[in-house]
């Protein structure tokens, strides 16, 4: 190691645990991280979701104090998805005011209001009795064109409820022009959309089907994204950000990484990712076998997500994580 030039020694900086603070690219904060909840109509006490151990559907009551927890620890927002008890084909408790997402949307926003960002899933799939995105056509297909109008009437009840952010799910084309334009309509411009614009078909989201009671039988391939393609992701970001997206979203994050990167890079708007389901629940998994640090490798899992680039992050460690960091 001796010669006429210095030693590169990149370890230097990593000698202490105030070096590497100091020198650290990539942080994360408790505000950056959205706490996905599910609340379920006609249960009164919570129910375990036996896939992913330390999540419940939660009464309203007990959604309304897991807000409150959210805002006490400096969680920057919550995303609501509905369990209804009756389901048809077109999804009518999506818009129906009484309908459990949109009370409980009001529940929330009544307790927590302007100290914590509420944020609701626009999507039909909780709803409809064949478990999908969309409504169907004749054929059985999910019919794009006729499914913007339920989202439509989704989004308007949705801020009836007084949420602030929609997160369009269904990955319908022209999902988000058309929300946008039905909000600005009936006077909710400064409602926000979250579109999901890149979201991948995914074996991970297995856990959220029990969390949700999905009724699907088959898989949502025709209309969430394949896998092996990167370039439709920007194709998607370019038309979700031409039809007035606020901020854009990948999802599942863990897996494509590449896209939330990609995505950042071309992104003049927020990007957001999900760390889904599957993704919590293969670590729950592992860490009560006592394969891997559950702490530490949620925390990992965490700052990967924002070193590729997205700047807000959905995550059921939401708590977990702002309470250690
Ligand atoms: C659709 C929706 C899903 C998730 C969020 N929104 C299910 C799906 O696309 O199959 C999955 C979230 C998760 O797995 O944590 N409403």
């Amino acid at each position: 190691m001796t010669g006429s030039f210095p030693t590169i020694r990149p370890r230097r900086l990593r000698g202490s645990g105030p070096l590497r603070r100091l020198v650290a690219q990539t942080r994360l904060h408790p505000a950056d991280l959205v706490l996905p909840v599910f609340v379920r109509e006609g249960i009164d006490a919570p129910v375990p979701v036996s896939a992913m151990p330390g999540v419940v559907q939660h009464t309203i009551e007990s959604l309304v104090a897991e807000a409150h927890r959210c805002v006490e620890v400096g969680v920057g927002g919550i995303m609501l998805f509905g369990v209804p008890l009756a389901k048809d084909p077109e999804g009518s408790g999506a818009d129906d005011p009484g309908g459990i997402l949109n009370v409980a949307t009001r529940a929330v926003v009544d307790a927590v209001g302007d100290r914590l960002v509420v944020m609701t899933d626009l999507c039909l799939d909780e709803f409809t009795s064949h478990g999908h995105c969309g409504v169907l056509d004749a054929a059985g297909r999910v019919d794009n064109d006729a499914t913007l109008e339920r989202y439509a009437a989704m989004g308007l009840a949705q801020a009836r409820a007084g949420a602030h952010v929609l997160g369009l799910s269904g990955m319908m084309d022209g999902q988000v022009g058309h929300v946008r334009a039905a909000l600005d309509a009936e006077g909710f411009t400064e409602v926000v959309i979250l579109a999901y614009t890149a979201k991948y078909t995914s074996g991970l989201y297995g856990p959220f089907r029990e969390a949700v009671a999905s009724s699907l039988v088959g898989d949502r391939a025709t209309y969430q994204q394949d896998p092996p393609n990167a370039g439709e992701a920007l194709r998607e970001l370019a038309q979700d950000l031409a039809e007035g997206a606020d901020i854009v979203m990948v999802k599942p994050a863990g897996p494509h990484l590449d896209i939330v990167a990609a995505v950042a890079a071309e992104s003049p708007v927020p990007v957001a990712a999900y760390q889904i389901s599957g993704e919590y629940s293969q670590i729950i998994a592992a860490a009560d076998r006592g394969w891997i640090d559950r702490d530490r490798v949620m925390l990992e899992s965490l700052i990967g997500i924002r070193r590729a680039g997205a700047q807000i992050i959905l995550t059921y460690f939401a708590l977990d994580a702002a309470a250690l960091l």
